[in-house]
């Protein structure tokens, strides 16, 4: 019997939050592929849109609901000819809502959470019969023993997740009951996907988890592996130029992992570690726990095994019950790290989270003051750092066109965007590391030449 191709279908994925939704979108299309599907960046011509959502704070919520009603329009403006607009809610926002997102939006065809995706095509079978769909199953297991091992390249820069899942329960934070407990994926598993990423084209990898380092995979010694103990096992990884890994909490930066920073040149100088606050009343009203003395004395540590490191947060301002000296104590904290960038944010209360139903909640002006001086002095670290990166020389993985002609746009070791100008004139080409002298110092990025080959020696 001769197996027929499934007939040409276009697919739209959009990605709101973080990192590990960019990786699940890509992961979905790859499950998509085999059924017909090609990607298109243009929702208007799609056969699918799937909408891959977050639900960390309300706002990234709301809009999905307003992209929802955009696509009834477009679903409805299609001829009754055509096979249907095929319409899916994903993500954190289909696990937290599930039913109540086919209630709210009838016209939605799937509701899956970020465990489920792996059924994709069982789902969409189901939704051709016109049964509603709505999946939200737990554990994360299951969908990684059954992704493909295909893969569409995702490009010079590639994620891959390590991790899922979080068992820290911070009191503002939706994540342990949208993705579920900790999972850790074995290392042989990971390390073979690394090989498919760099053998597609990828030269640098972010390893992806809730809690990254909270990793705590089977090693093909039979032993738990640390996150640690994986990076180590990324040597072996032929052609990876570069490693990161984000999200990390304070708590679990062990000495095996601090010391990878020191140890291995394939681990970026940068880490993303957020803290949240500097008032220890606070950060023990989030059920961090760990106080903002611990969260220095890590930082230390890191700077010790790699002196050069560029560190970047996350912090929520106005968490219910934050005075004047507990923000006072941020800024503190803020001004003793030294970031090379951080995001900061409104407190945004999240159903079904013990800080939500705290008395205690700070006004929105409070909070909006807040977080404008905290912003002004994270950026001016920003400033500073990039100003202090003036005349260094360093790699640049070129990730895409600049906005001018002739430019090509990447990435430093310390993560910073680097604007190379005369890229193209100097012969470099998108994909490549490319050794570049750093010109000048911007307030979200720096600008950089070209060396030739001699001046890079
Ligand atoms: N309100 C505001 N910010 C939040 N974050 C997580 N939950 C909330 C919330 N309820 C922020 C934290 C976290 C980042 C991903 O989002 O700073 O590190
Ligand atoms: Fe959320 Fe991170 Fe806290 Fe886990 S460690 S509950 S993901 S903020």
């Amino acid at each position: 019997m001769t197996k027929t191709a499934p007939s040409p279908k276009k697919l739209h994925i959009r990605t709101y939050g973080c990192q590990m939704n960019v990786y699940d979108s890509s992961r979905m299309a790859d499950v998509l592929a085999p059924l017909g599907y090609t990607w298109t960046d243009d929702a208007e011509g799609a056969d699918m849109v799937i909408l891959n959502t977050c639900h960390i704070r309300e706002k990234a919520a709301e809009k999905v609901y307003s992209e929802l009603g955009r696509l009834r329009l477009q679903k409805e403006a299609r001829s009754s000819a055509d096979e249907p607009l095929v319409i899916a809610v994903a993500g954190c926002v289909a696990q937290a809502e599930g039913d109540e997102v086919k209630r709210r939006a009838p016209w939605v065809d799937m509701v899956f959470g970020p465990q489920a995706y792996h059924n994709l095509p069982d789902m969409v079978q189901a939704a051709a019969r016109g049964a509603g769909v709505v999946e939200t199953d737990f554990p994360a297991a299951p969908k990684f023993d059954a992704l493909p091992d295909e893969a569409i390249s995702q490009g010079p820069s590639a994620f891959l997740t390590v991790q899922e899942g979080c068992d820290k329960f911070c009191t503002f934070c939706v994540v342990p009951y949208t993705r579920g407990a900790e999972y850790s994926r074995p290392a042989d598993d990971i390390l073979a996907e690394a090989r498919r990423l760099v053998a597609s084209g990828s030269a640098e990898i972010t390893l992806l988890g809730q809690n990254v380092n909270a990793y705590h995979g089977d090693g093909p010694d039979g032993g738990a592996w640390s996150l640690g103990r994986l990076i180590e096992a990324f040597q072996s990884v032929e052609g990876l130029a570069r490693l990161r890994y984000t999200t990390s909490h304070p708590l679990d930066m062990d000495a095996e992992l601090i010391a990878a920073h020191r140890d291995f040149d394939v681990l970026m100088p940068y880490l993303h570690l957020p803290v949240q606050s500097g008032s220890d009343r606070v950060l023990a009203a989030m059920n961090r726990r760990h106080k903002a003395a611990d969260y220095l004395r890590v930082v230390d540590l890191l700077r010790e095994a790699r002196p050069d490191i560029a560190l970047s947060g996350d912090f929520i301002v106005g968490f219910p019950g934050e005075t004047e000296a507990d923000f006072e104590a941020t800024l503190d904290l803020v001004r003793r790290v030294g970031y090379a960038s951080a995001y900061s944010f409104k407190y945004s209360p999240r159903p079904g989270t013990p800080a939500a139903t705290l008395d205690d909640q700070v006004e929105e002006a409070v909070q909006v003051e807040r977080l404008a001086r905290l912003q002004d002095l994270i950026n001016s670290q920003q400033f500073d750092f990039n100003k202090s990166t003036v005349g260094l020389t360093f790699d640049v993985l070129l990730e895409r066109p600049g906005k001018h002609e002739g430019q090509l746009m990447g990435r430093s070791p310390y993560n910073q965007s680097v604007h190379v100008h005369d890229a193209v004139s100097a012969g470099l080409k998108l994909g490549t590391l490319a050794k570049v002298r750093v010109s000048e110092g911007l307030p979200n990025s720096v600008a950089a030449t070209a060396l030739a080959s001699a001046d890079a020696a």
